[in-house]
């Protein structure tokens, strides 16, 4: 039997190798899929994108396992660069935890910067913001101010709710707990099906809280199962149990995991949608990386023989991305290869930064080297 430990120390390795490299060249920067190989730049294309947090969650956990100046550099750099974001009303929406999680709070949890705390709870109240109380929900995008999309809640949201439990553990102001636990108590009603799968949009009517549809979202239809938005629900809900220690969020988690592992291909890649026609091979690795880390997350809060299921499904996944889906060598700037944004966009299956950061915090969970985020 393969030694894991040996063999996530093998990855770390690589990974450490190739990114010192990529580190120093990509100064400046914060990608978000490469050309010819080399990493975009999204400082000017938008500085409001949701991924752009990513590089400078990846360049922490690189400091950290590594302290080598350059990563931390670059995260700094990411930090304030954001700011821009939040004098932008329009470009502030629920991702706010993917922004300033990996950066701003974890520059905080380290060095304890009274800027990086300020611009951390700047963001969550934005995020608190959003909260609609009588459907109790946390709105997810805007609109063009027509309220369209005012009753619109997504399941990627669970994952941006530790930015409220880390708010409210900041301030002890209960509030931000409220919000969390009462979005992730109608996620677990409308986003999560009887099989385990999730929705990936809920609309409710804004003004009355009602359920009024579904959405297929980002994936193949009405119906289907998106993988990523199944990563996000089940790593979501178990950070969503990490932060209150609610027995519910960790049935759901299970629930999530269970579906997810008995969908996993015989080729251990993820597709896009669990649902997408049988005739469609088209993958999407982020997914794959995304719940390996709910996967071992979630093995750690439980005992054996459970323990021992989640985890051997994570290093499933990963071990699947490591052997067919991640690039090592210097000649391109990312690791992970076949990530997709959704089943209907025009391009498939390229370099997402958030395969990279979720594969090196999977990774680094694996080796004791990294840093917990969420
Ligand atoms: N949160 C958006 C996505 O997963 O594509």
């Amino acid at each position: 039997m393969m030694d894991e430990r040996k063999w996530a120390e093998g990855v770390s390795a690589r990974i450490k190798e190739k990114m010192r490299t990529v580190a120093a060249r990509s100064r400046g920067k914060i990608p978000f899929t490469t050309v010819d190989g080399v990493f975009d730049d999204w400082t000017e294309k938008n500085i409001c994108w949701w991924t752009n947090g990513f590089w400078g969650g990846e360049m922490w956990q690189l400091y950290h396992a590594t302290g080598e100046g350059v990563y931390r550099e670059n995260a700094l750099m990411v930090e304030e660069k954001l700011d821009r974001n939040l004098m932008n009303a329009q470009g502030m929406d629920h991702d706010s935890g993917f922004k300033w999680m990996p950066t701003a709070v974890v520059n905080y949890r380290l060095h304890h910067d009274g800027v990086s705390r300020n611009r951390a709870l700047l963001a969550a109240n934005d995020l608190a913001g959003r909260f609609n109380p009588v459907g109790r929900f946390i709105r997810a995008w805007n609109d063009d101010g027509d309220g369209s999309k005012a009753g619109w809640a997504i399941i990627d949201c669970m994952m941006n709710l530790p930015l409220l439990y880390w708010a409210y553990q900041e301030t002890s102001d209960p509030r931000y707990l409220q919000i969390a636990t009462m979005h992730a108590d109608t996620a677990q009603k409308y986003f999560i099906r009887e099989d385990g799968s999730a929705n990936h949009i809920v609309e409710f009517d804004p003004a009355t809280g009602e359920f009024v549809r579904t959405y297929g979202g980002q994936g193949y239809g009405v119906g289907s199962s998106w993988t990523r938005g199944q990563a996000w629900a089940l790593y979501g809900f178990v950070l969503s149990y990490l932060h209150t220690k609610k027995e519910g969020y960790l049935g759901t988690a299970k629930r999530v995991a269970n579906y997810f592992i008995t969908n996993i291909p015989e080729n251990g890649l993820i597709p896009v949608d669990f649902r997408q026609p049988s005739d469609c091979a088209l993958e999407d690795s982020t997914a794959a990386a995304i719940a390996s880390c709910g996967l071992l997350e979630l093995a750690d809060c439980l005992e054996e023989p459970e323990r021992s299921l989640y985890r051997r499904a994570a290093l499933r996944l990963l071990y699947a991305l490591e052997q067919g889906r991640c690039n090592f060598s210097l000649d391109q700037d990312n690791i992970v290869e076949k990530c997709t944004g959704a089943f209907h966009d025009k391009k498939h299956e390229y370099a997402i930064i958030y395969g990279d950061y979720f594969l090196i915090e999977a990774i680094f969970k694996l080796t004791g080297e990294g840093i917990f985020v969420w």
